[in-house]
């Protein structure tokens, strides 16, 4: 079947052709000869006002500014066990009574947090985040290369991964497909997007380097840890001092 764009709006028809298909509506009043200039040459649509002070001081916008992935060109110093607290906090902690770090659909809450820290003495532990309780559960030690074979082998990660304290946040369906279907696991994803965030920006706080790694497999990890089967592991994001 060849693909073409249809009226009725089919998902494969280009912004340009929607665009060009579009009568001018809506409060912009651009025709659709200029949305369709605006869509091949982008511009900031405020332009003049991105540099307005209230986003130079905000700190919000400066942690953002410093916010990148780290690589582990020198190799640091071991983390903390503090540190990986402070992590799985900002990734999916209670800092009021009330709220939590990330927003989430129907206050359903189906992310799982786990982690992994190798200390200096070279011992490697993993552990499950109970947000609820906001506790570091002991999950016992673990070996590094079991760790290691987690993930696909990118040489930069595996790298990080001698000295990394690794966050591994997994979806749990069950929490959300009742309410949601399968639209749940969907925004099941969308927090792990905020909780990821989150930790990029407690990075760029701490100065400690943070890197999302979604290259690993699946079904290790679920192995790795030995929490339920039915959570998902989504993505990892390897911290480094
Ligand atoms: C969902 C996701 C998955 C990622 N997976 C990997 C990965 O498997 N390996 C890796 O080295 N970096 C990974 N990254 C980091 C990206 O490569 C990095 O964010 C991108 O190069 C932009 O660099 P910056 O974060 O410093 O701006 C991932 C980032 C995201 C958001």
């Amino acid at each position: 079947m060849t693909r073409s764009a249809s009226s009725s709006g089919a998902p494969w028809m280009t912004f340009r052709q929607a665009a060009a298909n579009e009568p001018a509506r809506g409060h912009s009043g651009l025709s659709a000869d200029a949305i369709s200039e605006l869509i091949r040459e982008p511009r900031p649509v405020i332009e003049g006002k991105r540099h307005r002070p209230i986003f130079r001081d905000s700190f919000l916008m400066a942690l953002c500014r410093r916010r990148q992935s780290g690589f582990a060109d020198i190799p640091g110093e071991y983390l903390e066990l503090g540190d990986i607290a402070a992590f799985v906090r900002i990734a999916y902690g209670n800092p009021s009574r009330r709220h939590k770090a990330v927003p989430s659909a129907g206050a359903l809450w189906p992310l799982r947090v786990a982690a992994v820290l190798t200390t200096a003495a070279g011992d490697t532990n993993a552990y499950w985040y109970d947000d609820i309780r906001d506790e570091l559960v002991d999950l016992g030690e673990r070996s590094p290369d079991a760790l290691a074979r987690c993930f696909l082998g990118e040489r930069n990660v595996s790298a990080m991964l001698t000295r990394a304290g690794v966050i591994v946040v997994m979806v749990d369906p069950s929490a959300v497909v009742k309410k949601y279907s399968s639209r749940g696991y969907k925004y099941g994803l969308i927090e792990v997007g905020a909780a990821m965030q989150n930790m990029y920006l407690l990075g760029a706080e701490t100065g400690l380097g943070v890197r999302a790694v979604g290259g690993f497999y699946d079904s290790r990890f679920t192995r790795f840890f030995g929490l339920p089967n039915s959570w998902h592991p989504e993505l990892s994001v390897l911290v480094t001092r």
